[in-house]
């Protein structure tokens, strides 16, 4: 497998490429400077690009098989009512640039990391969860999954999304599973554990056009944590 990571230098990208390059596959990292291009390890290459940019895209996927999207609009601290540091269109335009050199290149297996709460799972969000979101900055990441997902949904790619709900940066975590219905919604999943996902999804053809909302699967089971069964 040839894969090219886009986000390849954030808290999850960092995970898909080494996970990716352990597993034997040639992983192509895109970053935004030389310098990350230089600090990132375990990638077979790494290049500079702008995943806003179709040109600079559609050198970064040429000879790909498949591209992992671990993009994420940027605030100026983790806390999420920080101001915003990345455009707040930034992964809907990415998405817009890839799917476009994807389906030129003849590329056609896409991940992406999205959200709980993106699109048709923000009804499933309680309503204090929607106030918390409606007033921190991570409104913008939300909306901006929710215009990505509807690029990747009429898009002719093999393309799958991921919807975690919080993650942190636990290591040695156990792995995510798909959410059912009645699972906590404040269970965090650790990133590394959710770019073992990405990379097992991948090679899943059963995901192709599925929207999967993932919880740790130590997630408490329904009604044994306080949360609605
Ligand atoms: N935090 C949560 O609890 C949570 C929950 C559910 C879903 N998510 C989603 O999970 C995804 C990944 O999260 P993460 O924590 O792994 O992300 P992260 O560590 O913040 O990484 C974000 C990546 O996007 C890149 N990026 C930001 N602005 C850019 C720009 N203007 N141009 C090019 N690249 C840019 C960053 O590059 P630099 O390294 O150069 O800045 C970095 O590679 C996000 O989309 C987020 O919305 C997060």
């Amino acid at each position: 497998m040839r894969l090219v990571v886009f986000g390849a230098s954030g808290a999850t990208g960092r995970h898909v490429v080494t996970l990716a390059s352990e597993a034997g596959w040639s992983v192509r990292a895109v970053v935004r400077s030389k310098h990350q291009r230089l600090a990132l390890t375990g990638a077979g290459e790494s290049t500079v690009g702008d995943p806003t940019d179709p040109d600079s895209v559609a050198a970064a996927i040429s000879g790909a098989d498949a591209v992992a999207v671990c993009l994420g609009i940027s605030r100026r601290t983790r806390s999420p009512f920080a101001p915003l540091v990345s455009p707040p269109d930034l992964t809907s335009r990415s998405i817009g640039a890839i799917v476009q050199a994807m389906q030129r290149a003849g590329v056609r297996r896409i991940v992406y990391v999205s959200a709980f709460g993106a699109g048709d799972s923000w009804a499933q969000i309680p309503w204090w969860g929607r106030a918390f979101l409606r007033l921190s900055q991570v409104r913008h990441s939300m909306a901006d999954h929710t215009r990505s997902e509807s690029l990747l949904s009429s898009s002719a790619l093999d393309w799958t999304s991921l919807r975690p709900m919080l993650l942190d940066d636990a290591s040695g975590a156990l792995p995510a599973r798909e959410m059912r219905p009645g699972d906590s919604l404040l269970a965090k999943l650790s990133r590394e554990s959710l770019a073992r996902t990405i990379v097992a999804v991948l090679g899943d053809p059963s995901t192709h056009g599925r929207k999967v909302p993932l919880v740790p699967a130590a997630a408490p089971t329904p009604g044994t944590d306080g949360s609605p069964a």
